[in-house]
């Protein structure tokens, strides 16, 4: 039979030497969502295709060329998910969370699922950390989100980050917008592409979305949301705008950010990282206040935001963030002379383990020389040998790896505590 060896196009393993950045990372953004009143949230992997239709919009290039979408053997349509936020939505309504104490505050850290040509940064499985905040509908909201973003990237010693925020309305506003907006598109609808030709007559603002060339021109010169705001969007606006300036968080007003996905409302923004020559946005996101009635649920006024954690950490790698954060080494080898010494050093090293200590011992029957060269090859920062002599006597000889020093030890129930000691005051 042929080995199966290569993972489905779009989708990468993430082995050891990176698997400790994504909990490293997880870990420092979890705290900061935490001290932010974020709980922790998990969905399935799969929901109802119809989800996904309603929520993120037929018209999108999600729903429409990037979903995983499968009959499974009950005749069911569903999908994999391919963001979080539809996800949250339906859970909390299901369960009834926007019954309790508002707003509700979620954190999630998601593998999501889009069929997108893979490239540099894209992938066809990815990681989203994301957060969504239901039942808030002041620009405070909006605000403590977007200072929620900066404070993680802050906190990762991430610099290179551009902040563009912008408003696309409610659907009172947008009426006049789509107006102007189709006008102006059918006007030049010969130069556009066939989709944005379809999406011109289902929802014009997502051919601001097309990153086709000659559309991408035709939009340079397009009447944008924030000249047709509705005097409650614009003060909204005015307010976000007018908090972050008090926090002290730069922004750029980016009138043609629109978003890839429909539910959007009012504030949306992304933080871009513009180092190298391709700008890549790491978190996106915005108010999306009519989504859950969309869903069949009560007015929730909601916000929140995502980051992609592969793009997150490869930003991190060329900064050279994990350059002293690695896996932690192994604390102390323990090898047997002969076979009598073989059962104590499983205890000793049992009972390490027991207190929190990385410690390890021979799993191959390997000779005493083979066990010290393996010692050395997992960088063990201590060693020892356990033989006849030293069970009889309870004392043998710490090797400090890195110096060479021998010191005595006892290794009675003790062993652990003394152990310790020598470890914390270097005495070694
Ligand atoms: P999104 O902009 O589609 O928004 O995705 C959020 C982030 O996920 C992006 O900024 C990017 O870093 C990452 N991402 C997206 N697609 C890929 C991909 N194919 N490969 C690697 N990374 C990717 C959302 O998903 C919204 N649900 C965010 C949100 C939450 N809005 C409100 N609440």
């Amino acid at each position: 039979m042929n080995l199966i060896t290569t993972a489905p196009r779009g989708t990468k393993d993430i082995l050891p030497k990176e698997a400790y950045k994504f909990s490293l990372v997880e870990n420092a953004i979890k705290k900061i969502a935490s001290s932010f009143g974020y709980r922790e949230i998990r969905t399935p992997v799969f929901e109802h295709t119809s989800l996904f239709k309603r929520s993120v919009g037929e018209e999108t290039d999600v729903v429409q060329k990037e979903m995983y979408t499968f009959k499974d053997k009950g005749e069911r349509l569903l999908t994999l998910r391919p963001e979080g936020t539809a996800c949250i939505a339906r859970a909390i309504l299901e369960n009834g969370l926007h019954n309790s104490t508002l707003p509700l505050k979620l954190f999630y850290l998601y593998s999501c699922y889009r069929y997108e040509k893979p490239q540099a940064g894209r992938y066809r499985e990815f990681n989203q950390f994301g957060i969504e905040c239901f039942g808030a509908k002041s620009a405070t909201a909006d605000a403590e989100i977007i200072c929620l973003a900066n404070e993680i990237l802050n906190k990762l010693n991430i610099n290179d980050v551009v902040l563009n925020i912008n408003s696309i309305g409610c659907p009172n506003c947008r009426e006049k917008y789509f107006k102007a907006l189709s006008d102006y598109l059918n006007d030049k609808k010969e130069n556009l592409c066939e989709d944005c030709k379809t999406r011109l007559k289902t929802n014009p603002m997502r051919v601001l979305d097309c990153k086709k060339i000659n559309c991408k021109k035709i939009i340079e010169n397009a009447p944008i949301m924030l000249d047709f705001l509705c005097e409650d969007c614009s003060e909204h606006f005015k307010n976000v705008k007018q908090i972050l300036n008090n926090l002290g968080i730069k922004y750029n007003i980016d009138g043609k950010i629109v978003r890839g996905l429909d539910y959007y409302t009012k504030t949306v923004f992304e933080f871009i990282y513009n180092k190298n020559q391709e700008p890549l946005t790491i978190c996106g996101g915005g108010r999306y206040d009519g989504l859950t009635q969309q869903l069949g649920g009560p007015d929730l006024p909601s916000l929140g935001f995502a980051f992609g954690l592969e793009r997150l950490i490869n930003v991190l790698e060329e900064n050279d963030y994990f350059k002293d954060k690695s896996y932690e080494d192994c604390k102390i080898f323990i090898a047997y002379a002969d076979q009598i010494a073989k059962n104590k050093v499983f205890s000793l090293v049992k009972e390490l383990r027991a207190n929190g200590v990385y410690a390890e011992c021979d799993l191959n029957d390997k000779s005493l020389k083979a066990q010290l060269k393996y010692a050395n090859k997992i960088n063990a920062v201590y060693s020892m040998v356990l033989g006849e002599e030293e069970i009889k006597s309870n004392i043998a000889k710490l090797k400090n790896m890195k110096t060479k020093q021998t010191i005595d030890i006892n290794i009675d129930e003790y062993f652990f505590n003394k152990f310790l000691n020598i470890i914390n005051s270097g005495e070694n």
